[in-house]
């Protein structure tokens, strides 16, 4: 009972001690501050020490980052990556100084899997999926359809594309006539919108919006009011995360559909952490969050739980 109790102390004392840094990939939207909020809520709950850093949407922000925490000793790294590649290097550092790194959501394109413990991540392709599989349902397939890209590079504008590309493929009155990056904001969102509507006779034939990102989708709608037409009637709207603003757009009929990401990912992150701190080497590689697709229909009603948090 004495060891046992001696050694249930030690791993109390370890895990309040422990050190875990993160870079971030900024704060472009509201489902990434909902997200940093999650990491810096659950680190505190667990007594974790965490040195937080913004990478203002710039991976050498991140490397530096990386580095910073490697030099401080922490005891694990966890990175949400802005792009996929130009992580070998960093990654081999953290490895060399014996520190778990654990991925976030976007993917890392490195060939040796042991340069990172695990990734927590949705799977984008097939957000992407689900966004066209809603929108050929509800179009019948004839739709001519603007896109605004994710930030070129990220995991979740490259597999949200080839998701949705993949499904409209087998549509042939289905086509992306237009597709351009809005950086994951909505400023720029807006900001391609608009020059996307003028390039196509302000919208006129254009059955829909995809966005990668509610943000970005938000950003769009304003385009689409300024240029004299009715985002969720004249021009259907559908994009991915799920975030209370979004709700409010759908509850209102500006908006028509979303894929929700889900942003909670410190709970699942600090426990993969903590038990390879404490001897677990039976880790997955990769870690699935789901999220469903939402319409009009519930929003209001989601628009009230979510807001309310
Ligand atoms: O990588 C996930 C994407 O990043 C989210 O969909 C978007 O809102 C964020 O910027």
């Amino acid at each position: 009972l004495t060891g046992g109790l001696a050694l249930l102390f030690c791993l109390v004392q370890s895990a309040a001690a422990i050190t875990v840094g993160f870079s971030q990939v900024g704060s472009e939207s509201g489902w990434r501050t909902s997200f940093s909020e999650s990491v810096k809520a659950e680190a505190k709950r667990r007594s974790i020490e965490l040195k937080f850093s913004d990478a203002q949407q710039k991976q050498e922000n991140q490397i530096k980052a990386v580095r910073s925490f490697i030099a401080q000793g922490v005891d694990a790294i966890m990175i949400a990556p802005v792009v996929e590649t130009g992580w070998k290097p960093v990654l081999r550092e953290a490895k060399r100084a014996r520190i778990p790194v654990v991925i976030l959501d976007r993917n890392v394109d490195v060939k040796n899997a042991s340069l990172f413990l695990t990734r927590i991540a949705s799977d984008f392709v097939e957000e992407g999926r689900r966004a066209a599989n809603w929108l050929m349902e509800e179009t019948g397939g004839n739709c001519s359809i603007l896109e605004l890209q994710g930030t070129v590079g990220a995991t979740a504008a490259i597999d949200r594309m080839k998701g949705f590309n993949e499904v409209i493929a087998k549509y042939p009155n289905a086509k992306i006539v237009r597709s351009q990056t809005g950086e994951f904001t909505r400023t720029k969102g807006k900001e391609v919108m608009e020059a996307m509507l003028k390039a196509e006779n302000s919208g006129k034939d254009i059955c829909a919006l995809w966005a990668h990102n509610d943000e970005m989708a938000l950003g769009g709608i304003q385009a689409i009011k300024e240029a004299g037409l009715k985002p969720g009637a004249d021009m259907l709207v559908v994009s991915v995360d799920g975030v209370p603003d979004y709700f409010k757009a759908m509850a209102d009929g500006d908006a028509n559909a979303t894929v929700e990401l889900n942003p909670h990912l410190g709970a699942p992150a600090f426990d993969v952490i903590e038990r390879y701190l404490n001897g677990d080497r039976k880790i997955d590689k990769l870690i699935t969050t789901t999220g469903d697709l939402f319409t009009q229909e519930t929003a209001a009603e989601e628009y009230k739980k979510r807001a309310a948090k």
